[in-house]
């Protein structure tokens, strides 16, 4: 059966304090008993980890789980600024965010380093969310497939995919408040899975979700989930989103 998961992404924004108030907000608004394949996630900053995981143990029949935005593909070594995944491991962390276009295109991330990425948290128990999608003058040029496939192909080489969860996030619907049309978001999705091995990876949409279209982004038959990015920031927004109901 393919899980739901339902994650939000701080990107970065919120200090501790913050995390720690958004929690006491989101946490009271979650209707309790979820489904047993539906899965709640916060990626928030590496500073807030501690805390976030502190307060949310309290919470465990809530189901929600943290997870890092990302992490590097060694151990240890002279790596100024990055996060291996024994770090994250020894916090507790179980979920990282690898591959999301603005670590692409802003620090350089290519697929061969997305690739590197995956094998080392899953080498340490952790599960990779892989972000793909393509720009606007890809889509435009009716590059997208070629684009997205390319992605798969080099992201995947060497992945197990029993331990996986893919997101596709078009670049253009990202923090633009343009989202892709949900027809479209599970024609493209559907064929993502078609290239699976596992045809049962959990794939996510990405791209200005929020609290007025995730029912109907929800009622898609290939859509598996949501990465949310701007409206995860609020709680009660993000609170309504888990607890979307389906069209
Ligand atoms: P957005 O971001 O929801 O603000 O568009 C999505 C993402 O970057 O994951």
């Amino acid at each position: 059966m393919r899980r739901i998961a339902i994650a939000g992404n701080w990107k970065m924004y919120k200090t501790q304090v913050e995390a720690k108030e958004f929690l006491t907000n989101f946490l009271a608004e979650l209707k309790s008993g979820s489904a047993d394949n539906k899965l709640t996630l916060l990626f928030a900053p590496f500073t807030t980890l501690p805390v976030m995981l502190a307060a949310t143990g309290a919470y465990g029949s809530y189901g929600l789980n943290i997870g890092a935005q990302n992490l590097h593909w060694a151990d240890n070594g002279a790596f100024t600024g990055e996060i291996s995944a024994p770090m994250l491991v020894e916090l507790g962390i179980k979920y990282v965010i690898v591959g999301h276009s603005e670590r692409r295109q802003f620090f350089g991330e290519t697929n061969e380093t997305v690739n590197q990425r995956l094998k080392a948290a899953q080498k340490h128990g952790i599960t990779p969310i892989l972000c793909v999608g393509e720009s606007k003058q890809q889509r435009d040029r009716g590059e997208t497939e070629a684009w997205i496939m390319t992605q798969l192909k080099q992201g995947l080489e060497g992945v197990d995919q029993q331990n996986l969860i893919i997101a596709y996030e078009p670049i253009w619907a990202i923090g633009t408040g343009e989202t892709c049309e949900v027809a479209e978001a599970n024609r493209v999705i559907g064929l993502i899975r078609s290239q699976l091995i596992d045809r049962n990876v959990t794939i996510q949409y990405g791209g200005s979700v929020k609290p007025e279209n995730i029912d109907e982004i929800m009622s898609q038959s290939e859509i598996d989930g949501v990465l949310v990015g701007g409206a995860s920031l609020d709680a009660k927004g993000f609170a309504r989103i888990v607890n979307y109901q389906s069209l």
